[in-house]
């Protein structure tokens, strides 16, 4: 990859967040790889960092100003959006991503970002509530549906002291998503890993069944733990589909993504994805819908709350893990307890038929909904028990066994 790597250039923008100073180790880890780098300093981008420092680690001018005589005459802002063979920005602010996604270019980053004919990759960087933001939800969808691709946010604590998506990806993560973004379309066929060729079906977050046009039921679940296990899997290459209930987490990168409600639609979607090598059942899907959904908005005035009644969901691990043809080679289901969580998860090993049940004790503070797990691997004939970590490294770990077993 390196030896590839050594001709690629990459116009990288830093935008105006606190996680500017990661830009600076991930020009180093790009220059240490051979790849060029020419930066491109937001008037904000340098509240946070210097031009001077970037400059140093990038070996290249830095640019900054739209209207530089000086710039122009060396390099027209149209040939500098072409400069490169990947426009990254990182961190992306929410100032970025919308202008992007508007199409304005009333400074030289966003004018970049409209005249280029490259491919983007965006690193997003933003305070929690900005990230969850119907509006920049939106700005990120439009410039999915463009073609930019995204790395990260992570999940975690911020600058700003609030928890929660909306952390910088670390430097080493972005450097993997540029050095792939980089090997391009061919990257799949030159892809590297125990896991190259292998399909992996991934379910998370939790399933909506409404009640009626404004109501439902669902669950805590984030998605986090099924997010984090797709990302593994694709990093040690496999190709992986996410079948994913409704959660506002980002895609991971290289990852297929499709998006359901209902434990109805998941089981369909899950079904669709196959055949696959690994399924890994994450997603907390409800065990009940509504029996009839409402066509209109349920009033309080007709005479008293309404009685609901319940019908059974399909059971999506039970159904994927009955042997057939299409059963994937390894079946692996979650299960959260919140009391006796050996005997209930080995219980759930032999009732749905599945080879490995992940289970976790959600009653820990910190695991359901937080960034942590600690969770007992059970196969038919043994227990192990992990350590608690963050659902980063359970994610890791568990993408190592699969390979292992899979190999
Ligand atoms: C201390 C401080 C930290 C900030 N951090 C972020 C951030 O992490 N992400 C973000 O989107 N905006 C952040 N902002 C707001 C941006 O700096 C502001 O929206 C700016 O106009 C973005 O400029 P840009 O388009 O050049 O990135 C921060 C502002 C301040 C004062």
């Amino acid at each position: 990859m390196t030896d590839q790597a050594s001709d690629k250039r990459v116009l990288l923008i830093v935008g105006g967040g606190v996680a500017a100073y990661k830009a600076l180790e991930l020009v180093r880890l790009l220059r240490k790889a051979g790849v060029g780098v020419r930066p491109i300093l937001t008037k904000a981008g340098a509240e946070f960092v210097t031009a001077l420092s970037l400059s140093a680690l990038s070996e290249d001018k830095v640019y900054g100003d739209l209207f530089s005589l000086t710039d122009e005459a060396e390099m027209g802002h149209i040939q500098l959006s072409r400069s490169a063979d990947l426009v990254v920005v990182a961190p992306a602010t929410a100032d970025l991503i919308a202008k992007a996604a508007h199409g304005l270019a009333g400074d030289l980053a966003s004018t970049t970002l409209l005249a280029t004919d490259k491919p983007v990759l965006m690193a997003p960087a933003m305070n929690v509530r900005m990230w969850l933001h119907p509006a920049t939800q939106r700005n990120l969808e439009t410039l999915k549906a463009d073609g930019v691709s995204f790395v990260g946010p992570d999940d975690g604590a911020m600058a700003c002291g609030e928890f929660g998506p909306g952390r910088l990806a670390e430097p080493p993560v972005i450097f993997e998503a540029i050095m792939e973004a980089l090997a391009g379309p061919a990257a799949q066929s030159s892809k590297r890993g125990p896991l190259l060729g292998k399909h992996a079906l991934v379910t998370a977050g939790p399933t909506f069944e409404p009640i009626d046009p404004v109501r439902g039921i669902t669950n805590r679940s984030s998605g986090r733990q099924g997010y984090a296990i797709a990302g593994a899997l694709a990093k040690l290459g496999a190709r992986v589909t996410l079948v994913s209930g409704p959660v506002a987490l980002p895609t991971p990168f290289g990852v297929d993504r499709v998006d359901v409600e209902t434990a109805r639609d998941m089981l369909a979607a899950s079904q669709a994805a196959l055949p696959a090598d690994v399924g890994v059942f994450v997603a907390a899907v409800a065990d009940w819908r509504i029996d009839e959904v409402f066509g209109t908005k349920l009033k309080k005035d007709k005479g008293g709350p309404p009685a609901l009644t319940f019908v059974e969901n399909p059971d999506i691990l039970a159904t994927l893990s009955a042997s057939g043809p299409r059963r994937p080679k390894l079946v692996i289901g979650f299960a959260a307890e919140t009391n006796d969580v050996e005997a209930h998860a080995r219980a759930k090993l032999a009732r749905k038929g599945c080879d490995w049940i992940i289970a976790n004790d959600v009653t820990e503070p910190g695991v359901m909904g937080g960034d942590e797990n600690a969770v007992l691997l059970i196969s038919k004939d043994k227990t192990e028990r992990w350590d608690r970590a963050a659902k980063d490294a359970v994610a890791h770990d568990l993408a190592q066994r699969i390979a292992e077993s899979l190999s």
